[in-house]
């Protein structure tokens, strides 16, 4: 432990380091697992008897007709650039640090910026997005998930912000941007001074809702309250609400939060259970925020972690609207928020916990949807579930409350991993997005990697033996598992589920690892992560895996995105990323004649000029893909 250089370790890297489970060592139960893994692997590729997997039928690469698929797979790359198929084209939409108004100055290579011109800029790392339609215009709003620290700030010493302003930026790059956006008939552009642009950062004011809204839990000295907050950050998957609001998703929020006493007396404070559960330890990531706003010093303000991790609704129409946090959604390192509109009317909204061993979630609410009529209500009453998936294929949703918890009901809405735990939910391969089929009653979910499957408990202690949609001991790849519910009703209690595909790579292995049925040399890829349906029911998959292109994962190339037909399995290569990026966010125009697709952090190792080339600073972006016909993508 001593010696790890945290630096260079992703969020949940970092997690695991400072924060180290117990190894277990427990010879006969690996075995165990490992015995129970073959069984259960000869299940899932029996499957495709019922499903599309394992059929001899599914096609390969471009020697196949296009058949549902309107391109032809295009190879893995390397390249630092965009690769779309031959016959589309992709453009920059915007990026890091472009000002959404005419006073701001353009972005500065040289500086990367201030913490004012950051304030009123496109936020770093674009992550999950939607495109709304207002009075004639067309509103795109965005998730800046994070920042890279060396990248932002000229001041950073090994990847930790250090002058004050720097810090400040870090900050003022995070949160959600509003832009809207116009076509020229050329292309899309950004409209500067639209009265609808809006930066949402860590510093803007929130209202805090439901069930855990004024509990003790969640008053601090400047909100005695409870009730009113600052800010959101770590914004990555989202979701949308059939009238027509944005929800973001707050993530790695615990990477925040430091401890002045550390700092002081280089020991530990002690942590909480409550907060070790949610990663909350006495080191940041890096980006010093508790520096400048003492919010952040976990030492001071216990509570102000618990105003963290929550699905948070806002209205893109309205500039001068308070964002809502629903804490009845659940307090989790929320990746995005599925919702659909049940057969009854009642809102249901699907969810995933992104770290090793956490859980999947779904929210009823107890009213139904009617349009025109209010909504507030209908995410802040409801109630929270989680998902128990048996090996057999079929699956419950276990009601959250504080009969099957022994909690109180605010309690659970704030100790939602704990709450979880209790009930016994299913440890998953880190939850990331998921979607729903606008074809047929299914959601599918992505379950990017787990290198700790049947390795070690989750922060929680839950037993992480494999287990049915996680099959796989220390999970490199990732899988893809659906769910449809019993009688095509959302809100029922039970489930029946199978897998969608397993990633792997066939040309190194050829057991479980090499993959399921669907996957082969020429479409081959690691860590599903963002998922989203078109209109047409193709399931688009975003990668945000290991690019070494080596060892296991040798052919893989640069993070990419792919298409999936649900009916058959058939899953195709659409896009390969600039080096070093993950591909996530995808949305279309109201004519969906664009796609819109995010590229996150370009060079986070320092390998990539993109988009600029030559010596230029990487910028995460926001690309626009279009066909040069003209015809509809998606
Ligand atoms: Fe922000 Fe789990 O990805
Ligand atoms: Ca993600
Ligand atoms: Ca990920």
């Amino acid at each position: 432990m001593a010696n790890i250089d945290t630096k260079d370790l992703s969020f949940d890297e970092f997690d695991e380091v400072v924060n180290p489970r117990p190894e277990e060592n427990d010879f006969d139960r690996i075995v165990e697992s490992a015995l129970s893994r073959r069984g259960f692997l000869g299940g899932v590729l029996a499957f495709g008897s019922f499903t599309a997997l394992g059929t001899s039928l599914v096609p390969t690469g471009a020697k196949a007709a296009n058949g549902r698929f309107a391109f032809t797979q295009i190879p893995t790359s390397t390249a630092d650039a965009v690769i779309v198929p031959e016959g589309y084209k992709s453009e920059i939409l915007v990026q890091w640090g472009d000002p959404l108004w005419s006073d701001v100055p353009e972005f500065d290579d040289a500086t990367r910026g201030t913490a004012d011109s950051q304030a009123r800029a496109f936020g770093d790392n674009t992550d999950g997005m939607d495109v709304f339609s207002h009075d004639g215009k067309t509103l795109l709003v965005v998730n800046n998930e994070y920042t890279n620290r060396d990248i932002i700030a000229l001041s950073a010493e090994d990847k930790r912000i250090m002058a004050e302003d720097d810090i400040a930026k870090g900050m003022m790059a995070h949160g959600i941007s509003v832009v809207e956006i116009a076509n020229d008939g050329v292309a899309w552009k950004i409209v500067k001074d639209s009265p609808y642009n809006r930066r949402i950062t860590p510093q803007s004011e929130m209202e805090l809702t439901g069930p855990a809204a004024g509990h003790d839990l969640m008053k601090t000295e400047a909100d005695p309250t409870g009730t009113k907050s600052l800010g959101t950050w770590n914004n990555c998957g989202n979701g949308v609400t059939p009238w027509g609001t944005y929800l973001t998703c707050e993530e790695n929020f615990n990477g925040y939060f430091s401890s002045s006493e550390e700092v002081q007396d280089q020991k530990p404070v002690s942590i909480s259970q409550e907060l070790s559960r949610y990663g909350i330890n006495n080191k940041d990531w890096g980006y010093n925020w508790a520096v400048i706003d003492e919010r952040f010093d976990v030492n001071k303000h216990p509570n102000e972690p618990n105003r963290a991790g929550y699905v948070v609704e806002i209205d893109p129409t309205d500039p001068t609207s308070t964002p809502k946090k629903r804490t009845a959604l659940g307090r989790f390192k929320h990746e995005n928020a599925e919702a659909v509109v049940n057969n009854d009317g009642r809102i249901v909204v699907y969810m995933g916990d992104d770290e090793r061993g956490e859980f999947v979630y779904r929210y009823v609410s107890n009213g139904v949807y009617a349009p025109g009529a209010p909504t507030d209500a209908l995410l802040d009453d409801g109630i929270l579930y989680v998902a128990k998936f048996s090996d057999n294929g079929t699956g419950a949703w276990v009601a959250l409350t504080p009969e099957t918890t022994g909690m109180d009901q605010a309690e659970i809405h704030i100790h939602t991993r704990q709450a979880g735990s209790k009930v016994g939910a299913t440890t998953m391969d880190r939850p990331e997005w998921i979607s729903a089929n606008p074809k047929a009653p299914e959601i599918y979910c992505c379950l990017t990697n787990n290198k700790n499957r049947g390795v070690k408990p989750n922060a929680g202690g839950d037993d992480t033996s494999v287990n049915g949609p996680n099959p796989r001991e220390k999970n490199n790849y990732g899988q893809i598992v659906r769910w449809r519910p019993d009688g095509g009703d959302h809100t029922a209690p039970g489930f029946t589920w199978d897998l969608y595909v397993l990633a792997g790579n066939p040309a190194v292995h050829s057991d479980a690892y090499a993959g399921s049925a669907n996957i082969n040399e020429e479409n081959m890829f690691n860590s599903p992560d963002g998922l989203a349906f078109d209109s047409n029911g193709l399931v688009w998959i975003q990668t945000d895996g290991n690019y070494k292109n080596e060892g296991d994962f040798a052919g893989h190339g640069n993070n990419q995105m792919l298409a999936g037909d649900p009916v058959t399995g058939e899953i195709r290569r659409f896009m390969v990323g600039p080096n070093e990026c993950e591909i996530t966010g995808l949305t279309w125009s109201p004519d969906r004649r664009t796609m819109f697709v995010g590229i996150q952090h370009p060079g986070e190792r320092g390998n990539s000029h993109w988009p600029a080339g030559g010596t230029s600073v990487p910028r995460s972006a926001i690309i626009a893909v279009t066909r040069e016909d003209g015809g509809v993508v998606g």
